[in-house]
This record gives C-alpha cells, sequence and structure tokens, in this order.
C-alpha cells in the first residue's frame, strides 16, 4: 500500500537558472516518499488522503550543500587573519587531528547533523577526516539524523604534521577497510573518494586511489585553483602538468561527476577541462571571501554550462545555512562585477539564480531534478516569515527573497527528507 501525503503552502521552486514557479496555497503531493505532483487545485483522487496545512508558510525544496568539512565544524568562525595555506598549517590540520579520539567525534558529528537538519540541509557531500573510525561515526549520525548524500574518508600522506598524516601504504589500505565496512550498512549515506588536495596526495596515493575509483566505481571530490600560492605550490609539485585540474586528470580521478571545491582562479581553459569532463564545481563563496582566496567567475560557468552547486565549505565558510551561502553568492558575484568594471560577461547572480545554485543544481548531482519533479524522492522545508519584521503584502518571490537574506534558523518550520518528517 502506498501512503499518500499532501502538504500544502505556498510553493516556490526553482526549474531552471534563474526562473522561479510559484504557486500560492498549493499542494505538494508525495506517494511513499516520491513526489506524485505538485497542483494547484487538488485532484479528486486524493481528497481522503492526509493533508498537513502550512498555511501563509512558503514551500521549497530543501538545501543541497555539495562541499562541507564535518572535522572543521568546531573551528567555524576561526582563523580567518590567514590565507588558506597558513590557515590549513595553523588551525585546521591540528582540529582535524582531534577526530582519532572516537567520543570527541561522535559528540562533534552528532551536533553537526542535529544542525544541518535545522538549517534546511538535506543533501550533503560531505568530507571527513583521514580517520576511518571517525568516519564511520560520522555517517552513522548523518544516517540516523535522515541526511542523505556522499560522505569520504579524506587521504592525505604529504605536507601535513605527523598528528594528521598517513603513510601512502596506510591510506590506501584504510579506504579499503572503510569502502568494505560501509558496504551494505546505510541506506542513504554513500562513500565518495577523497584526496584532499594535490599538495596532500602523492603520486602513488593519487594513483591507488585512481585504480580504487575504477574498481568500486566511486565519485572523487577535492579542491581545485582555491588560491595563488596553492596554484603556484601544485605547479612545483607537477612541473609535467600545464595546469592544476591535469594533477587529478593524469590518475584517472577527473572524470564525470567528480566534484570540485572553489574553482576560483579556474581559467577558461581549466573550466572547458571541467565541461567536457562532466567535473562538477562546488562554488563556495563565503569561504573564498573569509579565506581571501578571491571571488570565483560563476557567470562565466553558468555561461560555459558548466555544472555549478553552491556550497558551504564549512569552516572556511562560517555557517552551516546554505541561506547564508546563497546571499554570499549574490554579495561576492556583485563585488566581481562592480570591479570588473560592470562588464556584462561579469554580471552579478540575481536572487532566484542563487536560490536555484542551492537547491535544484545540486539535487541534479543527486540525479534527481530541479524543483519539485513527479518520481524525485521528496526533499522540503517549511519556510515561515511570520517571525519577520511586519511588513506589506509581499509576492512570494519577495518573502524568498527577504527570507535568504535573514538567513534565521527560526523561519524554518519543517524539513522532510525522502518523504521523512524531520522537523
Ligand atoms: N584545501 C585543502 N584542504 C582544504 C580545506 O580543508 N579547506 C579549504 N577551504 N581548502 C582546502
Ligand atoms: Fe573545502
Amino acid at each position: 500500500m502506498k501512503s499518500t501525503k499532501i502538504y500544502r503552502g505556498t510553493i516556490v521552486y526553482a526549474p531552471q537558472l534563474g526562473a522561479l514557479e510559484c504557486l500560492e496555497h498549493a499542494y505538494l503531493v508525495a506517494e511513499s516518499s516520491v513526489i506524485a505532483g505538485v497542483f494547484q487545485e487538488l485532484p479528486g483522487k486524493y481528497q481522503d488522503a492526509a493533508l498537513e496545512d502550512f498555511g501563509d508558510c512558503l514551500l521549497i525544496p530543501s538545501f543541497t550543500d555539495l562541499h562541507l568539512h564535518a572535522p572543521q565544524y568546531a573551528m567555524m568562525g576561526m582563523g580567518f587573519d590567514l590565507p588558506l595555506l597558513e590557515w590549513l598549517n595553523t588551525y585546521t590540520f591540528k582540529e582535524e587531528a582531534r577526530f582519532a579520539d572516537a567520543g570527541f567525534a561522535r559528540t562533534v558529528y552528532e551536533a553537526l547533523a542535529t544542525e544541518l537538519v535545522r538549517r534546511g540541509t538535506t543533501r550533503v557531500c560531505m568530507f571527513s577526516s583521514l580517520h576511518r573510525e571517525g568516519t564511520l561515526i560520522l555517517m552513522d549520525a548523518l544516517e540516523r539524523a535522515g541526511i542523505t548524500g556522499f560522505v569520504g574518508k579524506v587521504n592525505m600522506d604529504r605536507n601535513s604534521p605527523d598528528c594528521l598524516r598517513e603513510t601512502c601504504e596506510e591510506s590506501l589500505a584504510q579506504t579499503r577497510r572503510w569502502l568494505d565496512e560501509c558496504d551494505g550498512r546505510y541506506a542513504h549515506i554513500k562513500p565518495i573518494l577523497t584526496p584532499r588536495f594535490t599538495p596532500s596526495c602523492s603520486d602513488a596515493l593519487m594513483e591507488g586511489l585512481g585504480r580504487l575509483a575504477e574498481e568500486y566505481e566511486l565519485p572523487v571530490q577535492s579542491h581545485l585553483s582555491e588560491n595563488d600560492a596553492e596554484i603556484e605550490w601544485v605547479r612545483t609539485l607537477h612541473p609535467d602538468c600545464e595546469q592544476y585540474w591535469e594533477t587529478y586528470a593524469k590518475f584517472g580521478l577527473w572524470k564525470r561527476g567528480t566534484i570540485m571545491a572553489h574553482c576560483v582562479h579556474s581559467d577558461v581553459r581549466e573550466r572547458a577541462a571541467m565541461r567536457s569532463a562532466g567535473v562538477w564545481v562546488a562554488h563556495s563563496p563565503d569561504s573564498n571571501t573569509n579565506l581571501y582566496s578571491g571571488v570565483a567567475p560563476v557567470r562565466k560557468m553558468l555561461n560555459e554550462r558548466l555544472s555549478v552547486a553552491l556550497a558551504s565549505d564549512v569552516a572556511g565558510g562560517a555557517k552551516l545555512s546554505m541561506l547564508h551561502a546563497a546571499a554570499e553568492a549574490i554579495r561576492a558575484s556583485k563585488l566581481r562585477y562592480y570591479y570588473s568594471g560592470k562588464r556584462p560577461d561579469e554580471a552579478y547572480l540575481t536572487v532566484p539564480e542563487a536560490f536555484y545554485l542551492a537547491t535544484s543544481a545540486g539535487q541534479q548531482y543527486f540525479g534527481s531534478g530541479p524543483g519539485f519533479c513527479v518520481g524525485d524522492s521528496l526533499h522540503a522545508i517549511v519556510l515561515d516569515d511570520s517571525a519577520l519584521p511586519p511588513s506589506r503584502p509581499l509576492a512570494p518571490a519577495e518573502r524568498l527573497e527577504r527570507l535568504i537574506y535573514a538567513d534565521d534558523s527560526r523561519t524554518i518550520r519543517a524539513v522532510i527528507s525522502e518523504g521523512r518528517r524531520l522537523v
């Protein structure tokens, strides 16, 4: 027997980049957690099904976060007077080393999973630390909390302190063991291979991971062209590669579904390599500003039809909230536009575009269509703007804009992940 659930509210979603579909006081129907349709008038066959009426609230797709670091959750908002490489060495690596302690990992990861849900993020691509046990604890916590997506045990065998470095052999053996331990253990969380970034991984490790990606048919996530000093360093580590991306391509890690975080300094050639391989960009504007890495050329990426989705990059990003990430994406793009001399090919992101990048774009990484497509698993949140200052009557698009800029957790009233009500 299919269980039918009906949610009523003002439904808003982004069917394509720049477009908003708004249906006031409409119906979202799910059958056995799968979307059966969005209707302005409820079809007769659903008249007797269970209905939850959210009144004037907005009903939108829940957020996707294509890139964040779970073991950096407890150091959000720290060390940003330093650029990337100094921040990693001074703060981040030491913090991640603490996740050798399973008890500490459990405490932080449970808090993270709870807060992600509270912030309306139900699908993630996440870095763990290099610790195998800690990574399983993270996956357990996410699964229990009702979050879905990909988690990677990080691989790193060079250029970090002893407390956060594996040998190449250990790294590959622990990754294999982790993959075997994941097998059949989770309904909603899947593994993804995670070489931290080229400076952290020897050629032998990258080669081993490339073989694992093929053998286990796994997706890959890493970092690319985030910071000037990082890019220069990669050039000295791989003098045979013309560009950073080739250091991944050389080992079979540059392929359809690979996610590269940042890509702030990816030029037209590097972007063309992404487009032709089907590599995704995890755009992390808050982090790129905090660590003053730069402003990514998102408009160019979108014009070139790259797959781009929004990410918090916690703890380069200082907040888990994807409402905040969307506002930061707009702000950063406006500064880039201004300093370009207002060139049309650097046009800033609009609110509907940022909303698309925080929802529909990422949904497509997880195999769903944009917005609320029939046949896709239901991921949705309910936004209640009654806690915001009283206003004149607003159109749904205006209400969405105000909610994005307000970035107020009190406005997130309900969260549904794979049809399951979490909040
Ligand atoms: N590059 C390699 N590791 C990291 C990380 O943890 N955060 C960010 N922002 N960039 C990285
Ligand atoms: Fe990152």
